[in-house]
């Protein structure tokens, strides 16, 4: 995945969940700088952000995205929901070691590579199909549950050559 923004001016529902995942992708370099340092404030803040970005992008995904692409692709749509149940309890337990050992948890690497092979994924996959099959889905609610900043322009199912 790249950290660049959406163009100006071809913005669409799959690129602003790209750009969600970017966000979450600079929060968790700041915890694991925060690990790193073991600075409590710091890693306090950075994980308050990361888990209520987290939350609210898999509940987005879970009640506008997943119910329509598990028509097409039922197995995928049930393992990213089974991820996504998986990095909720993570999250749970992750929050109160954070209180015990700040700045020692030999879990948390791992925990921050699956989510970030998770985002890659569906990149490749669920949002690839949302681009050419948007069919049905509430954009605008989307982007509400989002809580992204409004885009400029009028959204569009796809980009030109997204296929
Ligand atoms: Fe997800
Ligand atoms: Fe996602």
């Amino acid at each position: 995945m790249t950290a660049s923004s959406p163009p100006a001016g071809s913005t669409t529902l799959r690129d602003q969940l790209i750009a969600d995942h970017h966000d979450l992708e600079r929060v968790i370099r700041q915890l694991l700088v925060g690990f790193d340092k073991g600075i409590p404030e710091d890693l306090v803040v950075s994980w308050n952000r990361f888990e209520t970005t987290l939350v609210r992008h898999m509940s987005v995904e879970e009640r506008f995205v997943l119910p329509h692409f598990e028509r097409a692709h039922a197995t995928v749509a049930m393992e990213i929901r089974a991820d996504h149940v998986e990095f909720r309890q993570r999250l749970a337990e992750m929050r109160s070691d954070l209180r015990l050992h700040f700045g020692r948890l030999p879990s948390a690497r791992r925990f921050l590579g699956r989510l970030e092979a998770h985002s890659a994924r569906e990149d490749r996959v669920l949002y690839s199909w949302l681009s050419s099959h948007r069919g049905g889905i509430d954009g605008d609610a989307l982007l509400r549950a989002l809580d992204r900043p409004a885009p400029s322009i009028r959204l569009r199912a796809t980009s030109d050559g997204e296929s």
